[in-house]
């Protein structure tokens, strides 16, 4: 097949250089975006008196024609001919004949591959901060009927405090906005046009970049031709929102599938998100959550890769860079992948409340609380933690709980303490003291409810 850039060469392409360097079977996924950056760029030159009105026509008659063929799946995809911009290009031409030969006036596959992944960023963004609100929703689902559940809290993986499950479950409500905000901000800084900086040095042609602009939906065009084709920014940044967003999804699909061990009991998976053991009879596993967890390596591994592959590139283009579309796009189809089953799969779980509201209880998880008290009897709080600690101390050694102490015994360590020190030390109060801005009060936590519902209609 004789290449698009063969006058120069007397020679063929070894087989082996051809397949090495081909990026159809990855860019393919860019066709739309490159069909549809055609198009206006055809307006463009048309409008510049590059095209008469008839020859802009054919060619977008020609790239419908090229589409229905990409849609009907008889597009002849040709890795010969290397990548997704020179197979439609040599489509088009051959469909449309030699009138086909002026879409690439003025134009460089440079800033064709630049103008295509904003395109192709802009609409993952997206979707995926569809999928991040989606999750939001079923977990603001779930925190709406559990803002009177009571759970332990934990630090180091220890019993911490008591907390509500709503307070729990909207902690993660918070992260996925401002993962989506960082999605967005990405979105912003991605929505300008590199179309028209040419192969490095601007278009030769009098291309009026603000209509092509516009006819394209982006918010400018780029100020400079070398920026717009040499740097990969838009994706890193995507990349980094991915494996922040990755990171978090880790940690909530960890606590998942450590709640649902016996050792913890603290929910259970519905059998549409468990999978079976092959020899093992009993087993339902948490496999869904699990490789939730696991599929954080791939989004950080993707940024590191694009990050690497960009570190001391020379401007403008390079060939490397094409080394940034299959991290890019496993990334994209990674995280639309969690989004997709995340959702119902919050939706289903079933939390074993009465073992959390029990487990809340216990092994002193109101100390904090009891230490309180004193403070609230005049005792300074340093003190106060050194006597709580000595009680528990006893306690332990005694094998008792906090509430089974009796006043005496309790008096023995202060004499602050008093009768009304019981209901000081109760799951409930403890809960309900916490009634600041961001606590884990019953109140307070349906106030946080009001606010992650309002991201919720937000796009
Ligand atoms: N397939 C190329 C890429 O992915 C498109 C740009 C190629 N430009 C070039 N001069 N070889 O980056």
């Amino acid at each position: 097949m004789k290449k698009p850039w063969s006058g120069r060469f007397t020679g063929r392409t070894d087989p082996g250089a051809e397949r090495f360097t081909a990026s159809l079977g990855f860019d393919r996924r860019l066709a739309p975006y490159d069909i549809e950056g055609s198009g206006a760029w055809a307006r463009a030159l048309s409008r510049a008196g590059l095209l008469t009105e008839a020859e802009r026509d054919a060619i977008l008659k020609g790239l419908e024609m090229v589409r229905g063929e990409i849609e009907g799946e008889t597009f002849p995809f040709r890795p010969e001919l290397e990548d997704i911009h020179m197979n439609i290009e040599r489509r088009l031409i051959e469909l449309i004949g030699p009138v086909g030969g002026k879409l690439h006036t003025g134009r460089s596959r440079n800033d064709q591959i630049a103008l295509d992944e904003r395109l192709y960023l802009k609409d993952v963004v997206e979707r995926v901060s569809r999928g991040l609100r989606t999750t939001q929703s079923a977990l603001v689902e779930r925190a709406a009927t559990t803002l009177e559940a009571p759970m332990p809290g934990y630090t180091h993986l220890q019993r911490a405090q008591p907390i509500v499950l709503a307070h729990y479950l909207l902690a993660y409500v918070f992260m996925f906005q401002r993962d989506r905000e960082r999605f967005q901000a990405c979105h912003a800084r991605a929505d300008v046009l590199p179309l028209g900086s040419g192969a490095l040095a601007g278009t030769g042609f009098p291309i009026d970049r603000e209509a092509l602009a516009r006819d394209l939906g982006f918010a400018a065009p780029s100020p400079n031709s070398l920026d717009a084709v040499s740097d990969r920014d838009y994706i890193l940044e995507f990349l980094a929102a991915a494996a922040i967003t990755g990171m978090h999804l880790s940690r909530l699909a960890a606590d998942l599938t450590l709640w649902a061990t016996a050792e913890f009991g603290f929910v259970e998976f519905a059998d549409a998100f468990a999978t079976g053991s092959s020899i093992m009879p009993q087993k339902k596993n948490p496999d869904v959550a699990e490789l939730i967890r696991g599929k954080s390596g791939r989004l950080y591994g993707n940024l590191v890769a694009v990050l690497t592959t960009m570190k001391g590139l020379p401007l403008a283009y390079n060939s490397d860079m094409q080394e940034d579309k299959e991290p890019f796009f496993d990334s994209a189809d990674t995280l639309e992948a969690i989004l997709t089953v995340l959702p119902p799969m919050l939706g289903s779980l079933t939390f074993k409340t009465e073992r959390m509201r029990q487990a809340a209880g216990e092994h002193f998880a109101t100390a904090t609380d009891l230490a309180d008290y004193l403070v609230r009897k005049g005792l300074p709080f340093r003190q106060a933690h050194e006597v709580v600690g000595r009680v528990v101390r006893h306690a332990l050694d005694a094998g008792k709980t906090l509430e089974a102490l009796s006043l005496e015994e309790l008096r023995r360590f202060s004499d602050l303490f008093a009768a009304d020190v019981r209901a000081a030390i109760a799951v409930d109060a403890s809960l309900r003291a916490r009634a600041v801005t961001g606590g884990t009060a019953p109140d307070a936590v349906g106030r946080a409810l009001a606010l992650a519902r309002s991201f919720l209609s937000a796009p």
